[in-house]
This record gives structure tokens, C-alpha cells and sequence, in this order.
């Protein structure tokens, strides 16, 4: 290697180690080459890799020159197998599901790992505008030399049809209900007309898209029925034993925990183990034996909220405490998960604290903390 390679080299991994949270392409860039590499199967049109070897990287496994490929979605099979075979049809992916089941991160690394590239995101919100979805103009240009391609700005959309890749917008049904529809003719004649130009961008194979949208969302617009037969539809189910969602909380926290220098989660798992059952039997509405009905508060209590619980625990033990996470670290974010709202949700966890947590014997520290902390 000469100098030169060696110091770009080093700039690029620079890059990569100093965003904060880097793209998924970068951050599992070794695992997606070693898949590249190992890969004999058939790819799609454009595709980085096989729709198996796809299914690979989110579910994790072992190839054969032993390279380990770290599972980034703990979910079931099938799921995968559908959402990965339904991006090689002419059909655009929808993932569904309630708040926090991981379906900004599987569209990411789907993303990442069909087409090597997750960014070309659209954000739904109330004021997406069709421009987002279709294609601006730098008015300078267009004032200066009229409309031409130097003076459109295309959107992450458009790029996509253009180069074959994956698109992907977040949110859809937080976009108003006349700009969805422009995803109608981009999905089923594969074009995008620009009028202004008399031109028109075809899609190219490889090209699709995938959406993200969350079913528990209130007050938002609703899929157009012609905008839903365009997509296949697949539902992200919250984990469904206890130890698989302890498995996800760990991993994740230990990802990101690496990322901020904190310390190892494995002297914590029995405080992740009581977040995450503290988190399914509020959001059950029943104890983990079943014996006791209980009231349900009006947060969400996902997966994704016991994440944020146990990371920000472990700081805490990190920067005020002894470095292992304990009881006292995570009481404070878990009262702020489960009381979102004070008039209603503060009595319900006084009362699972009081008959539910009081009662068990091998969590007196726990029940302690919460006490302290909800007095
Ligand atoms: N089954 C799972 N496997 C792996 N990670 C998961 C799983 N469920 C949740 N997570 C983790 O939860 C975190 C949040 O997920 P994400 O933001 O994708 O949720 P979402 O479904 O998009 O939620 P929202 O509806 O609020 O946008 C991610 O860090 C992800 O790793
Ligand atoms: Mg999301």
C-alpha cells in the first residue's frame, strides 16, 4: 500500500468513526462486502447482492469463511424473507406496525443492503410538499436560463428511479393525502413526467421503494386505496417472548453503548430483564403470570423506549455511579417512559408499584429506586 492510499484510507475511516451515528452501508460495510463476496446466488437487476444473502444481513448468520454476520433485526424469518422477495417485484414495500418495532431500521439496512445506499430518504410529515417526492428547482438557475435539468433539483425519489436503487420515505401516512397520491403514478407506470421540460424520468431496474408507517398514529391520513394496491403490506410484530426482547434491548444498548464509550451491558442484563417486563405487562395489561389484570398507561412502552431506559441507565451508572447498572440508574427514565401523562399514568404506576413490584421479592432494590424516585 503506498502513502497515499494509506492516508485515504485513513481519512475515509475517519469519516465513517466520527459520524455520530454513521449510515448503515458504512457501519456494516465489512459484513455487506464479506456477503458480496460469498454470494453465488442470483441478483435482481442492480442489486448488491442476492435476495438470500439480503435476508442474511438482517437476521445475522455465519458464512462460510467464518465471517459472523451480526443479526440487525430479531423478528421472525418469514417477515424478512417477504419484505426482501417483495423489493424484487414490481410491487413497493410498506412496513406497518405499531411505534417501535423497528421499522425505520429495516428499511435502512434493506436499503443498505439491496442497493448499498440507505440515504436517498424522503421525511413524511403534515407539510411534505409534492416537491419532496417529485423534484424542486434552484430558482436562481430557473430565473437565470429558464427551466432546464441543470435547473431541476431532483428529489431522493426521482434519484432513485434514475440509478436503480432503493428509495425510501418515512412516515407515508403523515403526508397529506393529495401528495401521497403522486407516488401513484411513480409506482405503477414506473415514470416521473416533468411537464416543464416535455420530459420524463423512466425508472430503471432496481428502482423501488420503501415506505414506513405507523398504525397507532391518531389524527393522520389515511392510505388511498389506489395508493395500497401498489404495495405489498408487511406488518412488524412486537417481540414475541420476553427473551427475545431482552435479546434486542441488549443488543442495541450495546451498540449504541459502544458508540458513546459506556460501559459493557453484561453486569446489567438483570435490570434490562426487569425494564423490559415492567414494559410488557403495563403494555399487556396483565402481569407475566397472568394473574393480575392491570391498567395500561398511555405511553407506547416499545421496544424502542426500553432502549433509550437501559442507555440512558448505563450512563448514568458510567458517569455518577460505578460503572455496572443497577436499580437506582434506570428508575428515573423508566418513571418518565410509563407517566407521559401525570393526571392519569401516575396513578397507574403507583399501583403497579404498590401490588405488583412490592410483592416480589428478588426486586426490593428495584421497587426501592422506583419509590424514591416516583415519591
Ligand atoms: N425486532 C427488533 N429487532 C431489532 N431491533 C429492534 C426490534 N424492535 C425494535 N428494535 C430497535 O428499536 C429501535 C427503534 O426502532 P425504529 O425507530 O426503527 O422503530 P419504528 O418502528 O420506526 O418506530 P416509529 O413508529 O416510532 O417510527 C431501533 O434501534 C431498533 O434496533
Ligand atoms: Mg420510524
Amino acid at each position: 500500500m503506498t502513502l497515499t492510499e494509506h492516508s485515504t484510507d485513513v481519512a475515509a475511516e475517519q469519516t465513517v468513526e466520527q459520524a455520530l451515528r454513521p449510515h448503515a452501508e458504512d457501519a456494516f460495510a465489512h459484513e455487506l462486502a464479506a456477503l458480496a463476496a460469498a454470494d453465488d446466488r442470483p441478483r435482481p437487476a442492480r442489486w448488491r447482492l442476492s435476495p438470500w444473502a439480503v435476508a442474511t444481513y438482517l437476521l445475522g448468520g455465519t458464512l462460510p469463511d467464518g465471517t459472523v454476520i451480526t443479526p440487525k433485526y430479531v423478528g421472525p424469518r418469514r417477515t424478512v424473507e417477504v419484505a426482501v422477495t417483495t423489493l424484487a417485484t414490481d410491487r413497493a414495500l410498506l412496513l406497518l406496525g405499531v411505534p417501535g418495532t423497528a421499522k425505520t431500521w429495516v428499511s435502512e439496512h434493506l436499503a443498505a443492503a439491496v442497493s448499498g445506499d440507505s440515504t436517498l430518504l424522503v421525511q413524511g410529515t403534515a407539510g411534505t410538499p409534492e416537491e419532496a417526492i417529485r423534484y424542486g428547482w434552484n430558482y436562481a438557475q430557473l430565473l437565470a436560463h429558464g427551466p432546464s435539468r441543470d435547473a431541476l433539483v431532483p428529489s431522493p425519489v426521482m434519484r432513485a428511479m434514475a440509478d436503480g436503487m432503493t428509495a425510501r420515505v418515512e412516515e407515508l401516512t403523515r403526508i397529506p393525502a393529495d401528495v401521497q397520491d403522486t407516488l401513484i403514478t411513480i409506482l405503477s407506470e414506473k415514470t416521473l413526467p416533468i411537464p416543464e421540460l416535455g420530459e420524463e424520468v423512466q425508472a430503471v431496474g432496481g428502482f423501488n421503494l420503501i415506505a414506513t408507517a405507523n398504525d397507532r398514529d391518531r389524527g393522520v391520513n389515511e392510505l388511498s386505496s389506489a395508493l395500497r394496491r401498489r404495495f405489498n403490506t408487511v406488518v412488524l410484530p412486537l417481540p414475541a417472548t420476553p427473551e427475545a426482547e431482552v435479546d434486542i434491548v441488549a443488543r442495541r444498548v450495546d451498540q449504541i453503548g459502544r458508540s458513546l464509550d459506556l460501559p459493557a451491558v453484561p453486569e446489567g442484563v438483570e435490570e434490562i430483564r426487569r425494564v423490559v417486563t415492567v414494559f410488557r405487562e403495563l403494555r399487556d395489561g396483565v402481569t407475566a403470570d397472568g394473574r393480575t389484570k392491570l391498567k395500561s398507561p398511555s405511553g407506547t412502552l416499545s421496544t424502542a423506549e426500553a432502549i433509550s431506559v437501559v442507555t440512558g441507565g448505563l450512563a448514568l451508572a458510567a458517569h455518577f455511579g460505578d460503572g455496572v447498572l443497577r436499580s437506582g440508574d434506570i428508575a428515573a427514565g423508566l418513571l418518565g417512559a410509563v407517566v407521559r401523562d401525570p393526571a392519569v399514568d401516575r396513578v397507574i404506576w403507583q399501583e403497579y408499584l404498590e401490588t405488583v413490584v412490592r410483592e416480589r421479592h428478588d426486586w426490593k432494590d428495584f421497587y426501592r429506586a422506583c419509590r424514591e424516585v416516583s415519591a
